[in-house]
């Protein structure tokens, strides 16, 4: 069954994609993509981005970009995209901000005085998907024939505290807020905050490893010597199922176990 969230010539934009969840996003969606639509994807790992490009779907356009979000301006990141597209030839505009780290997991929250290691942290993780979507509806913009949908990657962190956790718990809940207020302020823009439960990634892996608090990583090396971890085909075919069903409010944050 065709996902209307994803129809028409679209132009896809997705951050993180150079492995685990971005560059699932990028296979599978790429394959319920309208013949001609294009893809860009961005991370700092050229080799990375290549191999994601190399595994999309012959049907449509893929362009990669070596970057690093964490220091790219917004004018930077407009050139990027105006080089890869021109904006009026597409029917529809769909960002997936799933760019993350989960950023220093050794310290507790009344640990965490360095001012710089904060700001880093939040440069990637909340105030560059921001910028990055500004860019993205700015350049899209004038153009209201064009359909707009906004995906951010968000994380049951977003929610619930974790000890040790406490740039990416913070990072998550911030995002998470500023695409409900975007969502508030543009009801023709369709927006999701997907939780995609625990998924085998270098980022799951480097919790399991490292995480400051002992039962929290407990929990996570047990979930992985049971396997009970979700694999990325799997929560991305659930991503496509819950945008083909359009069961939320636009800006909504629905997890992978949600009962919709
Ligand atoms: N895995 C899970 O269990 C889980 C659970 C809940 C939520 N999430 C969320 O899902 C999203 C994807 O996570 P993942 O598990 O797939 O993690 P991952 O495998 O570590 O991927 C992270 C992606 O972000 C990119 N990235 C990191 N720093 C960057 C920078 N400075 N500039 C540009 N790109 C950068 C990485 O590429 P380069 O290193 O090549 O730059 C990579 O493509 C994140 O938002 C994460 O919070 C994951």
């Amino acid at each position: 069954m065709a996902v209307e969230l994803l129809s028409g010539k679209t132009f896809l934009l997705i951050t993180g994609a150079s492995q685990g969840i971005g560059r699932q996003i990028a296979v599978t969606v790429s394959r319920l993509l309208e013949k001609g639509s294009k893809l860009l994807l961005l991370a700092r790992s050229e080799n990375g981005l290549k191999d994601t490009a190399d595994q999309v779907s012959k049907e449509v356009f893929v362009d990669f970009k070596s970057v690093d979000l964490s220091v790219a301006t917004a004018d930077q990141l407009s050139e990027i995209i105006r080089k890869s597209i021109d904006p009026s030839q597409f029917d529809r505009v769909m960002a997936v901000h799933n760019v993350g780290s989960v950023g220093e997991l050794s310290k507790f929250t009344a640990d965490m005085t360095d001012f710089d290691e904060w700001r880093k942290y939040y440069d990637l993780n909340v105030f560059s998907p921001a910028v990055l979507n500004s860019v993205v509806m700015n350049l899209f913009g004038d153009n209201e024939g064009v359909k707009k949908v906004v995906v951010n990657v968000t994380s049951i962190c977003s929610i619930r505290p974790m000890k040790s956790m406490g740039y990416y718990c913070s990072g998550k809940a911030a995002r998470e807020m500023y695409f409900k207020v975007f969502a508030e302020e543009n009801p023709n823009v369709h927006v999701l905050s997907y939780s995609p439960g625990p998924v085998e990634t270098n980022m799951l892996k480097t919790v399991a490893e490292s995480a400051g608090d002992e039962e929290l990583r407990t929990s996570f090396i047990d979930m992985r010597n049971q396997n009970k971890q979700l694999t990325t085909e799997q929560t991305v075919n659930r991503f496509v199922e819950i945008l083909r069903g359009q069961k939320y409010k636009s800006g909504a944050h629905v997890d992978y176990y949600d009962d919709i």
